[in-house]
């Protein structure tokens, strides 16, 4: 589409709202707990402002808020750990974003497990699902915040809430998502996407694609869902599938997806 034609008007049921709810918009990664430490004075801050910058060297970036104790530490130590917590911190996520570290011993106050980090001085805490540990290469004063753009050194994961991705059927083993003021949630269901192969109009299979998800409910979805799990488990242990069964439940495309060993015959019972 070319910016020069004639726009339509914005629909009349979205919503105009503050320039502060941007930050909101976009909130949805898992909250971490940012633990630092400084002669021998460790602290904790929830943060859910972070973002990965760089790959290769692999950088993250965090915003703080330029009052916060933890700038005062990261200014000294420039180094620090992102622990992602569980669902059952979720009450201790809460109660430590409201304590300064300037008054209080946070460790000291919820007596979290804690332990070792293996390159930097910042305690891991137990209970999480995984744990960055970084060095301070750049910091940058932008607005109320500042940036600390890191070089990662470690990272740690817990294989029950992370295997190449976050498990979203991990239950209480998932991460903790943050929607704003004190409202929380988890990682729902996951969803693979289905590219259009190179012969197809992409447009056309998009847009039938788009039909079918709004059309599927959620409960034929989750059945979909629950099957190709089923089915890949089969295909994995070299089972045989019979896919003239599955015509109806699932599409070719889906079947197509199957990593479909040698020795697994399709719509062929072991003869
Ligand atoms: C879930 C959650 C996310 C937060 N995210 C951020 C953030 O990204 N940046 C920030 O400056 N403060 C954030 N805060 C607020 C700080 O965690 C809070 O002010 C904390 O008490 C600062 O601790 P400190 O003074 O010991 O550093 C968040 C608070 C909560 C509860």
């Amino acid at each position: 589409m070319s910016t020069d034609s004639l726009l339509q008007p914005a629909p009349e049921s979205i919503e105009r709202r503050p320039v502060s709810v941007a930050s909101r918009v976009l909130m949805g990664g898992p909250v971490v707990l940012a633990t630092s430490s400084w002669r021998g004075r460790a602290n904790i801050m929830p943060l859910a402002w972070h973002m990965p910058v760089s790959s290769e060297p692999a950088l993250i970036a965090i915003a703080l808020e330029q009052s916060r104790y933890s700038v005062d530490v990261l200014d000294h130590s420039e180094e620090f750990a992102l622990n992602i917590p569980k669902r059952a911190l979720l009450h201790h996520v809460q109660y430590l974003g409201s304590l300064s570290g300037e008054h209080i011993d946070k460790f000291e106050a919820t007596q979290l497990g804690h332990f070792a980090a293996s390159r930097v001085t910042a305690p891991l805490i137990e209970g999480c699902a995984a744990w960055i540990e970084a060095g301070v290469r750049h910091q940058i004063p932008f607005g109320d915040h500042v940036i600390y753009v890191a070089e990662v050194v470690a990272v740690h994961v817990d294989p029950a809430s992370f295997s190449d991705r976050w498990l979203s059927n991990a239950g209480d083993d998932r991460p903790l998502v943050f929607l704003g003021g004190r409202f929380y949630s988890s990682l729902d269901r996951e969803q693979e996407a289905r590219m259009p192969r190179d012969l197809e109009a992409p447009e056309r299979v998009l847009a039938e694609r788009l039909e079918e998800e709004l059309e599927l409910t959620t409960e034929a979805r989750e059945r979909r869902e629950e099957l190709l799990g089923h089915l890949t488990d089969e295909v994995a242990k070299g089972n045989v599938v019979d896919v003239a069964e599955l015509g109806t439940e699932l599409d070719i495309d889906e079947v197509d997806r199957l990593d479909l060993t040698a020795g697994t015959m399709l719509g062929d019972p072991e003869d």
